[in-house]
C-alpha cells in the first residue's frame, strides 16, 4: 500500500465556511487548499453552489461528511450516500472524508457524532460498512477519530487499536483530527501520546486542528478558538510519525476574519520545523511525548462509562 493511499499532500487549508465567502472572492487568498462540510452543499444548487464551483477552480477541495453515521445499526442511508456521491462527482474533491461514529439510529438524526463501543463485533459491523460505502463512491473513504465524552464499559480494546485495526481491515484512510486527541485523553484520562503511537501512521491522510473550550473538570470540542500550544505539541509528534501530510484548520463558532484564520493554520509551518523533544520540553509538561501521565484533573465523576 502507497503511504496515504498515494494521495498527495496539499499542505496548509481551512475550512469553508460561508461567512467567509467574500473575502475569498474578493482577494483569492493563498490558502494551500479548503475543506468543505458536504451537506452544506449537497441539496443546494444556489449561491453556495456557484461560489463554491468557482473556489474549487482554483483550489484543490477535499469533502468532509458529519451524517454518514457508519457505525449505527441502522440500515446505510441509500439516499444520503446518492447525493453524496453526485457532489463528488460534480465537485471532484482529492478525497472524501467522515467521521468514526454513528448520528442516530431508528431514522433519527442527532447531529452529534456519537462514540462506538470499541468491541469486536462492532469492528466488524463497521469495517463491513466501510467497504459497502467505498464501493459505492468508488472512492477510499477517510475517516476521523471523534472527540468523545463517554465511553462503554464493553469496550474491550483501546480507541487507537480499535481504528488502527478498523483502517487496516477496511482499507481505507484516516484523518487524524489532533485535537479531538487532547481532547478525548483529557476527558478520560487517556495519554494523547500513546493514542497517536498506537495508529498505522502511512494511513493518515490529513490532520484536523481546532482550539476547544477547557471547563477545567472536562473539555468541550468547540472549535471556537486558537489552537492551544498542547495541542501543538502533539501536532509536532504527528508530524513526526508520518513525515507530514494535508493539515487543515477548523473554526465554526466566533468565527474571525478570514486573515486570524489564514495567520494561524500557518503557524503549523514553525512546528513543522521545530525539534520534537526541546520545543515539548518548554511546555506545561501534560503532552511532553514519552510522559503518558494522566492529563490535569480527569473527569471520572461527569465522564460516566456507559453500558
Ligand atoms: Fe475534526
Amino acid at each position: 500500500m502507497k503511504p496515504r493511499l498515494g494521495l498527495p499532500n496539499l499542505g496548509l487549508g481551512l475550512g469553508l465556511r460561508s461567512v467567509h465567502f467574500p473575502y475569498i472572492i474578493e482577494h483569492w487568498p493563498a490558502v494551500d487548499w479548503f475543506e468543505i462540510i458536504s451537506e452544506n452543499f449537497m441539496d443546494s444548487q444556489g449561491r453556495p453552489r456557484r461560489v463554491l464551483d468557482q473556489i474549487a477552480e482554483r483550489y484543490p477541495v477535499v469533502m468532509h461528511g458529519v451524517s454518514l453515521s457508519i457505525g449505527s445499526s441502522d440500515p446505510l442511508d441509500w439516499e444520503y450516500l446518492r447525493k453524496l456521491k453526485a457532489l463528488a462527482d460534480a465537485v471532484r474533491p482529492r478525497w472524501v472524508s467522515d467521521h468514526i461514529c454513528w448520528t442516530g439510529v431508528a431514522a433519527r438524526n442527532t447531529h452529534d457524532l456519537l462514540p462506538i463501543p470499541f468491541t469486536e463485533e462492532t469492528l466488524r459491523h463497521v469495517v463491513e460498512r466501510i467497504r459497502v460505502v467505498q464501493d459505492y463512491l468508488e472512492r477510499p473513504l477517510v475517516l476521523e477519530n471523534p472527540s468523545s465524552y463517554v465511553e462503554f464499559r464493553v469496550s474491550c480494546m483501546s480507541e487507537s487499536e480499535f481504528i488502527a485495526r478498523l483502517a487496516e481491515e477496511a482499507e481505507c484512510g484516516l484523518l487524524l483530527d489532533v485535537n479531538n486527541v487532547y481532547v478525548s485523553s483529557f476527558n478520560h484520562d487517556r495519554s494523547p501520546e500513546d493514542f497517536i503511537r498506537g495508529l498505522p501512521h502511512e494511513r493518515i491522510v490529513q490532520f484536523h486542528l481546532a482550539g476547544h473550550t477547557n471547563y477545567e473538570t472536562h473539555i468541550i470540542d468547540t472549535h471556537n478558538d486558537h489552537v492551544i500550544d498542547p495541542v501543538w505539541a502533539l501536532y509536532r509528534l504527528a508530524h513526526r510519525l508520518t513525515g507530514g501530510v494535508s493539515t487543515l484548520l477548523e473554526w465554526d463558532a466566533d468565527i474571525p476574519p478570514f486573515p486570524v484564520l489564514h495567520a494561524e493554520v500557518l503557524k503549523a509551518r514553525q512546528h513543522m520545523s521545530e525539534q520534537l523533544v526541546p520545543a515539548s520540553a518548554a511546555l506545561s509538561g501534560n503532552c511532553v511525548p514519552g510522559a503518558s501521565d494522566a492529563l490535569p484533573q480527569p473527569l471520572h465523576h461527569v465522564v460516566a462509562k456507559v453500558e
